[in-house]
């Protein structure tokens, strides 16, 4: 079945040649067509133009079988991608929100067991069937927002059982969801209580049990460690990577978020895909990011919610690096998947511009994934994963209106859902 949406008001972040990733200046340079079709075969995207090429388009003239979808007043953009969320995990964490603004810091709430501590025992006394359920209201809520492919970690579990119960929780959504899903292992998210002051001897842990039994399940396509103060450190993080590489997991890193952990370098020597948060980020990391392939990613919502310093995404793009900017969804420090809000967060705290602002969230995160083959632009052959806004404006309205629900058709792999 073929899908013709014709009259689109503008068809926004087209690309001729699909890039994996767009860096420095070139983020700021999003293509679009004005008054332009799209024509969707099966789950893909087989071609666009603008309206007066429409009736001379061979493959649009010899369709047997075309829905077609006025698209009068829209403004269509590829779906958001968003390359790091903690999205499976059970109940919620609002008092230690309120702890927070009566004064107590991210790093005192964890001393005190709070924290990631505290979603690893509400984790443990969830069954598998309810954290899949609570975790799909998540995932039909982001889909809403304009989500079209999600990484989700692990990590509240911190014993073999429960991390895999979430890594097969993971692979559920992954099984019986149209979003696009990435699995990442990180057992090694904060020490649990029971091993406390016996940090060394639950990495071995995580690099001796949980590791393979991962990869025999083949439950996780990367690795994740959160090395940090008060959390892993780099020699930890060596350690675990290495591991995790062994069976073809590829990192995927939490860095430099409280302190100048080091966790940039560790990233880029195993060629991590990703390292992310990066708060604490020099001239020393920005040169060890510049002579890699490692994506550099800013958590916008977690900085905002914990009152924290930003990264300096503008700096870094303006060194001529690349940058995505992910949701972090998770129950401490970001309990939000909304991509549009870190679009605009991105522009008002980090002084990107929207159309940086759209680079970082869709093709740039897909990178981040390892998904920019098929996701993060509008181009022949990706995904037909797209949403779009009915009476905006311009596109930059988009992060303006950083209050409004601005989404209307949304389509994943081919298939309008709403
Ligand atoms: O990315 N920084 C580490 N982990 C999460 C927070 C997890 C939590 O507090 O539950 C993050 O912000
Ligand atoms: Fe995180």
């Amino acid at each position: 079945m073929k899908v013709l949406l014709k009259n689109i008001k503008s068809l926004v972040n087209v690309e001729d040649q699909a890039r994996l990733l767009v860096k420095g200046k070139a983020m700021d340079d999003v293509k679009c067509i004005d008054n332009a079709w799209l024509l969707v075969d099966g789950e893909r995207i087989a071609d666009f133009g603008s309206m007066d090429t429409m009736d001379d388009n061979a493959t649009i003239q010899s369709c047997d079988e075309l829905l077609e979808m006025d698209m009068t007043g829209h403004h269509v953009f590829p779906s958001f991608c968003d390359s790091h969320t903690h999205l499976v995990y059970a109940g919620s964490r609002e008092v230690e929100y309120v702890d927070k603004i009566k004064g107590l810091s991210y790093e005192e709430i964890a001393k005190r067991g709070g924290g990631i501590l505290n979603s690893a025992k509400l984790l443990h006394n969830t069954s598998e069937d309810e954290l899949y359920e609570q975790s799909m209201r998540r995932i039909r809520e982001i889909i809403s927002q304009g989500t079209g492919a999600v990484e989700i970690k692990s990590g509240y579990g911190l014993n073999p059982e429960d991390e895999l119960k979430m890594l097969r929780v993971i692979k559920r959504i992954k099984d019986t969801s149209p979003i696009e899903v990435v699995a990442t292992f990180l057992g090694a998210h904060a020490v649990p209580a029971e091993y406390k002051g016996r940090q060394t001897e639950y990495v071995d842990m995580v690099i001796n049990e949980m590791i393979p039994q991962v990869a025999a399940e083949e439950l996780a396509d990367y690795i994740d460690v959160f090395c940090d103060k008060g959390f892993f450190t780099v020699e930890d993080t060596d350690r675990i990577l290495m591991a995790g590489m062994k069976y073809g997991m590829k990192p995927k890193i939490h860095a430099n978020e409280l302190a100048k952990s080091g966790g940039i370098q560790v990233g880029v020597k195993y060629a991590a895909l990703s390292v992310d948060h990066i708060e604490y980020t020099e001239k020393e990391e920005m040169d060890v990011l510049m002579d890699s392939d490692t994506m550099p990613t800013v958590l916008p919502g977690a900085a905002f919610f914990l009152n924290m310093p930003f990264a300096p995404a503008r700096e870094m793009i303006d060194y001529g690096l690349p940058v995505a900017f992910a949701s972090d969804y998770n129950p401490g420090s970001s309990p939000t998947g909304n991509m549009k809000l870190m679009n605009s967060f991105a522009c008002v705290n980090y002084r990107l511009t929207p159309d940086e602002a759209l680079m970082a969230t869709t093709i740039n995160t897909a990178y981040a994934m390892g998904l920019s083959e098929d996701f993060g632009s509008i181009a022949k052959g990706k995904y037909a994963n797209l949403f779009s806004c009915p009476d905006i404006p311009s596109r930059h309205f988009l992060p303006y209106a950083y209050g409004s629900d601005l989404i209307g058709m949304v389509m994943l792999k081919g298939e309008v859902l709403s």
